[in-house]
């Protein structure tokens, strides 16, 4: 299975840059053994696709979705909507959400389950805080937050879901997490989806790191057994930069 690496842009660029950030990333030589994916805001998708046409990549994903078809909910954004613009992928549970917006595990599995039907696949985002990680807390809550947002998911022959292990201290802190760390972490949530879906699937499925990662340091994660790719902020607003970080991460 291919190394997955997906930039996050979180709440930056509308449409009109986001077009851009499409064409100039298009023109960039890319590693072929390597699935790319861009998180782009709601507003931008109809860009985002315009701009790559019937390209699948980088792949589409959303960063946000609601867990009904349609109805009364105001501001919400439905999975068939997303399907409208050729999303293949959408972030759920991400620590910022979690913070700001008050998502909590029980909504990242209900997000998880309807997209799931909607046949997008969901990237779980989990992680510890640092007064967490410091009270030793680490295993137990992402175990927990892992168990809860794949609950209602059901395998199908494959990982219905990639997961993206975020603590939240190596967020936008430019302190990333130490590979060998980053794996053990990975190693438990690969535990608990073994419990959940069992052998063939806990070897399947990708888990992916996030957290300060960069065109420096992506390679030292591509090359830690466990790591399945890496989920990526500040470094992808740079299309150019961002695209230099896939080539690092997998030779082109
Ligand atoms: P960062 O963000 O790369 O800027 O640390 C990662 C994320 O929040 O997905």
């Amino acid at each position: 299975m291919n190394k997955l690496i997906i930039a996050n842009w979180k709440m930056y660029y509308g449409p009109v840059k986001a077009g851009a950030w499409v064409r100039a990333f298009r023109r960039e030589r890319l590693p072929k053994d390597l699935d790319i994916g861009i998180a782009v805001p709601s507003v931008s998708l109809a860009a985002a696709r315009a701009s790559l046409g019937r390209a699948t990549i980088p792949a589409l994903c959303a960063q946000n979705v609601f867990w009904e078809k349609e109805g009364a909910y105001t501001g919400e954004i439905s999975p068939t909507m997303l399907v409208e613009f050729g999303v293949s992928l959408c972030l759920v549970g991400h620590s910022e959400r979690r913070r700001y917006l008050g998502e909590t595990d029980d909504m990242t599995a209900k997000k998880a389950a309807a997209l799931q039907k909607a046949g997008i696949v969901p990237v779980v985002c989990v992680g510890e805080t640092e007064v967490e990680r410091k009270k030793k807390q680490t295993k137990s809550i992402i175990k927990k937050q892992v168990a809860k947002a794949v609950a209602d998911l059901k395998p199908d022959g494959r990982a219905p879901a990639v997961i993206a292990y975020e603590p939240v201290w190596a967020i936008g802190s430019g302190k990333p997490c130490d590979p060998v760390m980053a794996k053990e972490a990975h190693d438990v949530i690969r535990d608990v989806i073994g419990s959940a879906w069992g052998p063939r699937i806990k070897d399947e499925i990708r888990i992916i790191y996030g957290g300060s990662v960069t065109d420096r340091n992506i390679h030292a994660y591509m090359t830690t057994t466990g790591i399945d790719g890496a989920l990526v902020g500040g470094a992808s607003l740079d299309p150019r930069t961002f695209a230099l970080l896939c080539r690092s991460a997998v030779p082109a």
